[in-house]
């Protein structure tokens, strides 16, 4: 068992950091047990609906800048530099071909467990959740590829490494340089966030947050 107040003191630790220590690489080891968290995140139904791209070519970082005014410095400084992408309906709509052979070869479920599963998926997107639509599905994909979002964070401020993750940019844009340089089919994924890791250069602000009588009330 790891002590609260360490879990905590990682809490405070973290913060969105705005520069990083440009002469600090995270060592392989650090930043793969970091995307191990997000690969062992939770997911609705267990579909991991996300992929992560690491972009350390410094040509493709300089690129990202074209739209995502939030990330600047961060792309220059960042050790490692990360793209959040989320699944489409291509791959997550109750229909989507890819879906049963997901739960046979990945979940390594049984024919009989697959029929069912899949009528409930159909159910919940069609009634439960109202995912009827490209964006909707999208959204809701995109939901959950902010668990492993909040997980490297945590996990990465557990063993010292500093974080800032990223919506400042502008989604159609990046969008068209994934496609037109990332080789990525834009078609089948979207970008929902940026995350940069590395060392702070400078001390963090104090955390502000409202108290917790405010954020949390209880029906006993
Ligand atoms: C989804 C999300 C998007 C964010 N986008 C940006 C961003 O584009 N640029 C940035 O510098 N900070 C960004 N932040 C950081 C927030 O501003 C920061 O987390 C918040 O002010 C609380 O401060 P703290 O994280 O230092 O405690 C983002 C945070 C989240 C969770």
């Amino acid at each position: 068992m790891i002590d609260k107040k360490e879990i905590l003191d990682a809490f405070y630790f973290r913060h969105a950091c705005k520069v990083f220590d440009e002469t600090k690489t995270i060592a392989d080891d650090d930043i793969k047990f970091i995307l191990e968290t997000a690969r062992l995140s939770p997911s609705s139904f267990g579909f991991e609906p996300w992929h992560f791209v690491v972009v350390q070519n410094r040509e493709l970082r300089t690129r990202l800048k074209e739209g995502a005014w939030g990330a600047t410095e961060k792309l220059d400084t960042a050790s490692h530099f990360i793209l959040g992408l989320t699944q489409r309906s291509f791959f997550t709509k109750y229909d989507a071909p890819n879906i049963k052979d997901f739960m046979r070869d990945v979940q390594r479920l049984p024919e009989d467990v697959i029929e069912t599963r899949s009528s409930f998926y159909e159910n919940f997107q069609k009634s439960d959740f109202d995912l009827n639509s490209e964006r909707t599905l999208f959204d809701w994909a995109s939901k959950q590829c902010y668990i492993p979002l909040a997980n490297m964070m945590t996990a990465a401020a557990m063993i010292g490494i500093d974080s800032c993750p990223i919506e400042g940019f502008n989604q159609r844009l990046t969008g068209r340089l994934l496609s037109e340089e990332f080789d990525i089919d834009t078609g089948k994924y979207g970008i929902s966030y940026m995350l940069a890791f590395g060392y702070r250069i400078s001390e963090q602000k104090v955390k502000t947050r409202r108290p917790s009588n405010e954020v949390v009330s209880w029906k006993r």
